[in-house]
């Protein structure tokens, strides 16, 4: 009998810790972009060394594959002689009536049966179980079908019978290297294959990216949200600024990098922050950047005009927030890639940038550096309980004032700015590394709050009620890992997990190295919960029962594990493998790429998918989503090439850990 996957993956997973790091290779010196020179905290080499422990991974588990098939060789031949030996005795014997000891016939067929191949035996029934209800995973280790939301993830890596239409999109993942053990060929032909498969898949995802290209006068300016010829267009045929990032990092990172069309979109988007924006009799603030906006052709006059959207006509009526932070960041990361410096010093750039930074940083009646936002301000644009001080905001918030600090000019009022960036920086970055930090220490700290204390020597701050603890975090934490919470606010904490907030805060540094490294902990410990079938959860766990309905207010569209509450969304596959790379992990990243690469262009790039463990298409998915192609992509550019990663990490800033260890001896 075969060894279950969880232990070759445990093995395998042990070997790649012993394996020790080969010196840095040509990553380090990539001529693509800046040399990590410029860069000293970056650790090229520290890629490349965990690249070759995969290979070495892989290599590893051949060779227990290998182990395994001797041994069972051999046991086989023993059996067979013992067999021979019982029958001669038999004979001897002439006992016709008793049978033998040992293995009786039966026993034998079941023992080839298993030996013939792990899935086969209960490929029927399991079958039979998914004819009756389609809705039923394919699971070779379980006898009933549980629908997709409910029931706790096994932690046991469960064997999955292939769809007739899965078969062509195979790939290395290392349950395919299990299934292909028994032969090294067919093995080789299958990673083979796989890389052509691949291939084929960035080469259709590049076409389908440029098809998406919005043109105002003759010159692209972004991209259409989707391109679904069977779905009601809505506003997904309008370019979002946040759907827009991906895909701009796509044409930074290609090469040769095609930087005109960020360009455009960092000036288009510009201009039109200029715009009175109004919402019903209410002016919003100058610096407020859209949501989305289109460019509509009057064929009447001949004339193209440009309609943006600034909350006003999305649903909730929110401004989003978010999209002025990913416009610095992303012209940060353009200037990062062109040294088009002549951009970023344009007074009209210089100014936008203040303008975003002044609704941020102005006085007013806050206690905390995080910025208070409505519900649904986010890529998250529907009411799910995010309001407050989401973590993703919070995030985003400080990667846009570190890279404002590395953009913004002096002259003009720019002096005082920068020193608003830098007090609030460092006030941000400890309040969330502190009070947002959850991990079986801190989890076990909060259970045993004392509530109702006053004055500055308070432990428990925000008088946060241990009660409100949900019970599924006691089991969601792992020993090993832990995470920033959604939410912190009086007796308040969210303890769900946002993967934009996380990745964001491991990108921007904002969590601390040791912070970084427990998040990807918690990823590889929870794989199941927060990546599953499809990369990957946006949120974690889903809200359910009574709480959905109150807190999304029944919202049809954000039913339980569907969409933004525990739905699995493809285009952050960028997130994770910039934040895995980030920290010298790409295995993390490599494995989620292949999980994505079984489906998503087969199933027609989707929005996102449905399901506790994301196996269904989302119900209401559009499909050919832009930036689920252009994070695809942009996830296998930095894979490829680690040194992409540079055009969206800043490396720590040593200034900012200095006052937060002084302000720390007074808590
Ligand atoms: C949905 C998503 C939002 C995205 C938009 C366009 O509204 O919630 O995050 O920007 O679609 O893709």
């Amino acid at each position: 009998m075969s060894k279950p996957l969880g232990e070759y993956l445990k093995e395998e997973k042990e070997a790649e810790e012993a394996a020790a790091r080969p010196p840095p290779s040509a990553h380090a010196t990539s001529p693509e972009i800046d040399s990590p020179g410029s860069d000293p905290s970056m650790k090229l080499s520290d890629f490349t060394a965990d690249d070759d422990s995969v290979s070495f991974g892989l290599q590893r588990l051949k060779e227990i594959a290998e182990a395994a098939e001797k041994k069972k060789k051999a046991e086989k031949n023993k059996k067979k002689k013992e067999k021979k030996k019982m029958k001669k005795l038999q004979a001897e014997k002439d006992v016709g009536s008793s049978k033998t000891e040992g293995a009786t016939p039966s026993d034998e067929d079941d023992s080839t049966k298993s030996e013939e191949g792990s899935g086969t035996c209960e490929k029927s029934e399991s079958a039979e179980l998914a004819k009756k209800d389609p809705l039923s995973p394919e699971k070779c280790t379980g006898t009933s079908a549980t629908p997709p939301s409910t029931g706790k993830a096994k932690k046991s890596v469960k064997l999955k019978l292939q769809r007739p239409d899965e078969a062509p999109k195979q790939t290395t993942s290392l349950l395919m290297s299990y299934q292909s053990m028994r032969s090294p060929e067919l093995s080789a032909l299958i990673v083979e294959s796989s890389k052509e498969s691949s291939a084929a898949m960035v080469e259709e995802a590049w076409e389908r990216l440029k098809k998406s290209y919005v043109y105002y006068r003759g010159k692209p300016v972004g991209t259409l949200a989707a391109m679904d010829p069977t779905a009601e267009a809505l506003n997904y045929n309008q370019v979002f600024v946040r759907d827009f990032v991906p895909t701009g990092l796509a044409c930074l990172m290609k090469n040769p990098a095609e930087p005109e069309i960020v360009k455009n979109f960092l000036l288009k988007t510009l201009h039109l922050q200029g715009r009175e924006k109004m919402v019903d009799n209410f002016t919003l603030g100058e610096g407020v950047l859209p949501a989305s906006f289109k460019v509509s052709n009057d064929s009447d006059r001949a004339k193209e005009t440009i309609v943006a959207d600034f909350g006003g006509s999305a649903i909730g009526r929110v401004a989003p927030v978010d999209s002025g932070f990913w416009w610095i960041i992303l012209l940060w990361s353009y200037n990062r890639c062109t040294r088009d410096h002549a951009l970023v010093e344009l007074p009209a750039v210089q100014n936008g940038m203040k303008l975003i930074l002044n609704l941020c940083l102005s006085d007013g009646f806050d206690t905390f550096p995080t910025l208070l936002c409505a519900d649904g301000c986010s890529m998250i644009d529907r009411r799910m309980g995010i309001y407050g001080y989401p973590i993703e905001i919070q995030a985003l918030f400080y990667f846009a004032l570190r890279c404002a600090m590395q953009l913004l000019k002096p002259e003009r009022g720019g002096k005082e700015f920068l020193e608003r960036i830098d007090k609030r920086i460092i006030a941000l970055s400890f309040h969330i590394q502190k009070y947002y930090w959850l991990d079986f220490t801190h989890l076990n700290n909060i259970y045993r709050y004392k509530t109702e204390e006053y004055s500055h020597t308070a432990v428990n701050k925000f008088n946060v009620m241990p009660e409100s603890i949900p019970d599924w975090v006691f089991d969601f934490m792992p020993l090993r890992g832990g995470y920033l919470i959604g939410n912190v606010s009086p007796a308040r904490m969210d303890f769900r997990w946002f993967l934009v907030g996380n990745c964001i805060a491991i990108l921007s540094c904002l969590a601390t190295p040791d912070q970084a490294i427990a998040i990807m902990d918690l990823i590889e410990e929870r794989w199941e919960d927060l990546i599953g079938e499809m990369p990957l959860k946006i949120a974690y766990p889903a809200l359910e029962g009574h709480e959905w309905r109150t807190i999304t207010g029944y919202d049809p569209k954000n039913t339980r594990w569907s969409y933004h509450n525990g739905g699995s969304w493809p285009t952050l596959l960028w997130l994770l493998a910039a934040a895995s790379i980030k920290t010298g992990r790409p295995q993390i990243a490599k494995r989620a790429i292949e999980l994505a690469e079984q489906r998503l262009s087969k199933d027609g790039w989707p929005e996102y998918y449905d399901g506790k463990t994301g196996r269904y298409i989302g119900k209401q998915a559009r499909r050919y989503q832009t930036w689920s192609i252009s994070g695809y992509l942009i996830a296998k550019k930095m894979i490829e090439n680690p040194s992409n990663l540079l055009l969206v990490s800043l490396e720590e800033d040593k200034k900012i850990a200095k006052p937060r260890l002084a302000r720390s001896a007074t808590v």
